[in-house]
């Protein structure tokens, strides 16, 4: 059943036709084009904040601002980072006047941050960040809705917390295949086919050469 977290949650990925977000050597970009990214581009604007899994930050070092959007509104960044292992010069502490908040386990080992206003480091009560905890902070910060790009471990996290509210998968029409390369959504623990998780698709949009697909968890 749906927890109810007083937070709109929104689970984002560029996959491919057979749902992969990145090669087996974790490359994912760019799986879709550019019409596709402004459209995501959109999503970032129209969400609070935006959170990422630290090993989608060591891998692709993403910016998470707006770009290509007429007056766009960067949304706060969030980080997964159990053990504080972002790099400093991650360019999501760029300073652009945005607040980033990295959530740690409490076995994190104690380290520098970047000097950056706006930066918030809060340590969670378990070894790694328990979501629907997470969630409960972001509440404190009056953070409304969030938009969770990643990447499959962290998709996974959030599904198996039962607080996802909508999907928007935008699919390249690209097979990447192999066994080693991550698919959007990592284990659920799905052992019967009956027990998948289930879904409205509440609309599939051309973008370019790609597709939008809307959807809600049922
Ligand atoms: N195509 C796309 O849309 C897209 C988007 C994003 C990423 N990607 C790709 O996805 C790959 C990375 O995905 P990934 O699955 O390896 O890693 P990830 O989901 O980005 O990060 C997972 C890591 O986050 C940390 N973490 C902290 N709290 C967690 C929690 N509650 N649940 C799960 N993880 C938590 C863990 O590391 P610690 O224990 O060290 O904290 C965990 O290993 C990269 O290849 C990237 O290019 C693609």
């Amino acid at each position: 059943m749906k927890q109810s977290t007083g937070i709109t949650v929104t689970l984002k990925a560029a996959v491919s036709v057979d749902g992969k977000i990145a090669t087996g050597s974790g490359q994912s970009k760019w799986i879709t084009g550019d019409v596709a990214r402004r459209k995501a581009h959109q999503l970032r604007h129209e969400n609070d904040a935006i959170l990422v899994g630290i090993n989608t930050v060591l891998t692709d070092d993403p910016e998470l601002t707006v770009r290509s959007i007429e007056k766009g509104r960067s949304p706060v960044r969030i980080v997964l980072d159990s053990k504080a292992r972002i790099p400093e010069q991650s360019r999501v502490f760029q300073n652009d006047g945005v607040p980033v908040i990295i959530i740690t386990g409490n076995q994190a080992p104690s380290r520098s941050w970047p000097e950056r206003g706006e930066l918030k480091i809060i340590q969670a009560p378990e070894e790694t960040p328990d979501i629907l905890w997470v969630l409960s902070e972001l509440k404190n910060f009056g953070l409304k809705s969030l938009l969770v790009e990643g990447g499959s471990l962290i998709h996974a996290s959030f599904l198996k917390s039962n607080c996802v509210d909508h999907l928007a998968l935008f699919m390249a029409p690209k097979i990447i295949g192999g066994q080693d390369s991550l698919s959007w959504c990592g284990n659920i623990n799905v052992e019967n086919v009956n027990d998948a998780c289930q879904l409205d698709i509440s609309s599939i949009t051309p973008l370019g050469e790609d597709w939008f697909i809307s959807a809600s968890i049922k």
